[in-house]
């Protein structure tokens, strides 16, 4: 039984066969309509969530499947004190597959020990989002035809931002990929990231504090938000919530085939004359999320 905690549980030929059963759906979203028939998914949330609840939930529900799960932490009996290991015992009974976020770094990793389905990570703390990055890995193969030869820019929240861990992550093991790593240097990326990943690999990056310098040179723009959630006082927050904002004029100094991506939610750092653009593919993304996750699910559940 295969767990997706981290965006490397998936080997790059796993990865691409998850990528083109995804672009299989893109074409004809109702083709898998009954594949889970009698099947039941658990969504799991410790954390408040928009897409990836929804989307899980959605993907289930295209499948012919049906869901159940809670939204809170304090609606479950986590807020009598229950661990997140005797919860999946239980939920193991209930369900045949969930995913789970949790706002301590680890918490799907404990869970997964202790399930006897396969548990997909939707999120944990600052530290990893796969589906989020497979989300964005087939935004980019779609749009752009490829996930070699690219320069990517980070822009924003690299220190907390778990999708940009992910995603730098899952990248790294394409060939001929730059970073370009944007923000401020509060929030720069963890040292775990810079020596695992970006050093260890090898792989070229350099670390800027503006984005006007560098927008002419990338293919992909993944803005992200300042994670609030994260900050330890508010007043650092407030200081650097607005280092960043990605506007029309902005826009201007980009090459006309880059696309700007964002995992969503936004709060002020990419301003709404920039929706209309076609190269702003953030919503498109956020679409992309429901048929990445149909296919997770069928892959995990054997059932393709
Ligand atoms: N991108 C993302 O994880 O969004 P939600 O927090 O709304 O799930």
């Amino acid at each position: 039984m295969k767990h997706i905690i981290s965006p490397t549980d998936l080997s790059l030929s796993e990865l691409d066969e998850l990528l083109d059963l995804s672009e299989e759906i893109i074409e004809d979203p109702s083709k898998y309509s009954e594949i889970c028939h009698g099947k039941k998914l658990a969504s799991l949330f410790y954390e408040p969530s928009t897409r990836t609840r929804l989307s899980f939930e959605a993907a289930m529900l295209n499948l012919g499947g049906n869901i159940l799960g809670f939204s809170s932490a304090d609606s479950s009996s986590a807020a009598k004190g229950e661990s997140v290991a005797d919860t999946i015992r239980v939920i193991s009974s209930y369900a045949d597959i969930c995913a789970i976020r949790h706002p301590k770094e680890g918490a799907p990793l404990v869970a997964s020990h202790h399930s006897s389905i396969p548990v997909i990570n939707a999120g944990d703390g600052g530290h990893n989002h796969p589906t989020q990055t497979f989300t964005d890995l087939l935004t980019i193969k779609h749009l752009k035809g490829r996930l070699q030869e690219l320069t990517i820019g980070f822009c924003g929240d690299l220190k907390f931002g778990r999708t940009v861990h992910s995603l730098i992550t899952a990248l790294a093991r394409y060939s001929n990929i730059k970073f370009i790593l944007i923000s401020p240097k509060e929030l720069k990326i963890p040292d775990y990231i810079r020596e695992e990943i970006l050093d260890a690999k090898g792989i070229s990056y350099v670390e800027v504090r503006g984005l006007e310098e560098v927008m002419s040179y990338l293919d992909i723009l993944y803005m992200t938000r300042v994670q609030r959630e994260r900050f330890f006082n508010e007043a650092d927050y407030v200081r650097l919530k607005d280092t960043y904002v990605l506007d029309s004029r902005k826009m201007t100094l980009a090459k006309e085939d880059m696309l700007v991506l964002h995992p969503l939610p936004r709060v002020n750092e990419i301003s709404t004359d920039v929706d209309d653009d076609p190269r702003a593919v953030y919503f498109k993304q956020a679409q992309y999320g429901v048929y990445v996750r149909m296919a997770l699910i069928m892959k995990l559940l054997k059932l393709v």
